[in-house]
This record gives structure tokens, sequence and C-alpha cells, in this order.
């Protein structure tokens, strides 16, 4: 008689068991996506009259404010969590336009008030899409940004926002100290429930492209190298994220993702806060290029970029696959 050995002759282990059928990988699943940690990003045009599309954004279009409600009871129907505003003005100038009470943002924001209950309302704060030279500050006489300058209509434009009913602003410029202009202002103003979402780790990245020409705001010389982040730096990311956090930040936010998931997954694990992180429009594009090429699956290869940028440690998502995400996982 012989006796059954205590463990398999050979001792690898058998990945494959809990991979055989979908229920079992289901059981031991580590990342699930929920729409509602999902953010759309959405284009409201002061010069559109109808919605319009965008050509490098497949799928998505410039709204008028008027119509924006639309837009946002798509996505709460779907279950998107929230919505990110970004205007386009009626002309471009020096960018105190971004102020403007009755810009398209919080007009925007008005309207949707008025009709889609149970989003979150996130507005996108910067100058660039107001300014004629297309940079996220004000310039000093000699062509440079002028940081300390452009803090107080940085403030401003969020207190508009904040007055039109977004829950969230969302600072983007990546000047210095604007967390800490905007949640004074807020405060002063009597607006201390409005939460602060910083683009912390905002890097100067070429996957910004379809959005430049979505809203309009590429920088008409130079680039944004000098006030964006160096792609290479993550130890300089996380204290970047230290400082909105000292300034008053709820939420940080690391932009773009998928290229960026080190400083995501870094971010996880030093920050108590929490962190966000912004697919960009070029992520996005390039995916929708692909597939358009038959080269991948734009349903799988969506979700599996989403479900990394989840993975490395992102409770919320902006991204423009949101409402099509939405409806791929219900
Ligand atoms: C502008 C802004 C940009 C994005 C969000 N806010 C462009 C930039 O910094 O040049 C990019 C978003 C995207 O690519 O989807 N401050």
């Amino acid at each position: 008689m012989t006796l059954a050995p205590a463990r398999a002759p050979s001792a690898f282990r058998r990945f494959h068991r809990m991979r055989r059928t979908a229920a079992l990988r289901g059981l031991v699943r580590e990342t699930r996506l929920d729409p509602r940690s999902l953010v759309l990003p959405i284009f409201v045009d002061a010069r559109a009259s109808e919605p319009t599309p965008i050509t490098s954004l497949p799928g998505h279009l410039r709204w008028p404010a008027e119509r924006a409600a639309e837009i946002a009871e798509r996505a709460a129907a779907a279950g998107v969590g929230g919505l990110l505003l970004f205007g386009l003005p009626d002309e471009k100038g020096d960018g105190r336009a971004a102020a403007d009470p009755l810009g398209p943002v919080p007009s925007a924001l008005r309207a949707i008030r008025a009709r889609a209950a149970g989003l979150a309302l996130i507005a996108d704060v910067c100058l660039c899409e107001y300014t004629t030279h297309g940079h996220c500050g004000i310039l000093t006489p000699d062509g440079g940004i002028d940081n300390d300058a452009t803090l107080p209509l940085l403030a401003d434009a969020a207190l508009a926002c904040a007055d039109a009913g977004a829950d969230v602003i969302a600072p983007s410029d990546m000047m210095d100290g604007r967390v800490a202009a905007i949640r004074d202002a807020l405060d002063r103003a009597g607006r201390a429930e409005t939460a602060v979402m910083s683009y912390a780790a905002k890097f100067a990245s070429a996957f910004y492209g379809p959005f430049r020409e979505a809203a309009d705001c590429a920088p008409q010389f130079g680039d944004r190298s000098g006030y964006q982040m160096d792609p290479p730096n993550a130890r300089e990311a996380l204290a970047e994220i230290a400082a909105d956090v000292d300034e008053g930040a709820d939420v940080v936010m690391v932009k773009p993702a998928g290229p960026y998931l080190d400083v995501i997954a870094a971010a996880r694990a030093r920050f108590d806060v929490p962190i966000a992180a912004y697919q960009v429009s070029g992520e996005y594009a390039a995916l929708h290029a692909a597939a358009e090429r038959g080269w991948i699956d734009l349903r799988r290869a969506a979700l599996e970029s989403l479900t990394a940028i989840a993975r490395a440690g992102a409770g919320t998502i902006v991204t423009y696959f949101a409402l099509d995400a939405a409806a791929w996982l219900a």
C-alpha cells in the first residue's frame, strides 16, 4: 500500500484554480470600479448655440450653458458621481472673465443645479481658457507668469463658481499658493462648506493635446513647463501634494493618470486624504484612435486602464469614459 503524499509532488502554487470560472474570479477580485467614483468632464461654450461635437474627443460635445442640464441628467441617470465643468468664454481677454458670474461655468452650474440633483458639481478653475495668450496665469511685462498677481483672480473665479452652486472648486492652474488663496476667499465669503480638489501634482504633459483643442486654450507662445511639473519628478509630486494638503485641499489630484500610476500609489501610501486621478484627453483619444484602427478593443482597454488607476490607489477618477464606463459596468 502506498501512502498519499502529504502534498502534491511538485511544490508550485496553482494560481489557475481561482481563475477557472468567472464566479471564482469575481470572488477574489481585488479592485472594483464603481460609477459613483467617476467624474465626467464637460465643456460649456458661451459661443455655442447648440451642442457641438469636439473632433479630438470622440463622443464629447461643447454645450451651451442653458442646455448643460441635458448632459448632467444623462450622467446622473447613468450613476456617474460627478461632473467637472470647463468653460469657453465669448471672447478671450486678460483672464478676469473667469470670475464673471454670467460666464459659461457659473451659468451652467445654475442651470444644472435647477434640474439635476444627486451629482457632485466640480468647477475647474484656471485662467487659460480666458486669456488671449492661453497661459494659466496673468503675465509680467516681460512675458513671464506673474504667480502672485494671478492668485486673487483665481480666488474670484472660485467664488463665482461657489456662488453659482459648485460643491467643489478644482484649481488646475498650478500657481504656487492658490489653494490657500482660494480657501481663504471661500471662508471669508461664508463658503466654508465648498470643498477644494486641487490638481496638486499636475505634470507638463503631451497628453493634454486634445483638451487644448476642445477648450481652445493652447498657449500662444512657449509652453507650461515653467509652472506645471517636470514629468520625471515623483518626490517633488509628493511635496506638491503635501503643500496643497497644508493649504487646505480636501482632495488632491494626480494628472495625467495612466503614465503616473507610481505617483498615485506613492500618494495613496503617504497621505490620509482622498486621492483623485485625471485620465486626460490624450489617454482617452489614444485609446479611441487605436480602437478605430481595430488594434485594441475599446471597452476592454478603457476598463482596464480605469481599473489600473483605481488599483494604484485613486478613489476618484476623472475620465472622458465616465458615461461609457458606467453603462459597461451596469
Ligand atoms: C487647463 C487644463 C488642462 C487640462 C485641464 N485643465 C490643459 C493644460 O493644462 O494644458 C487638461 C485636461 C485633459 O487633457 O483632459 N488648466
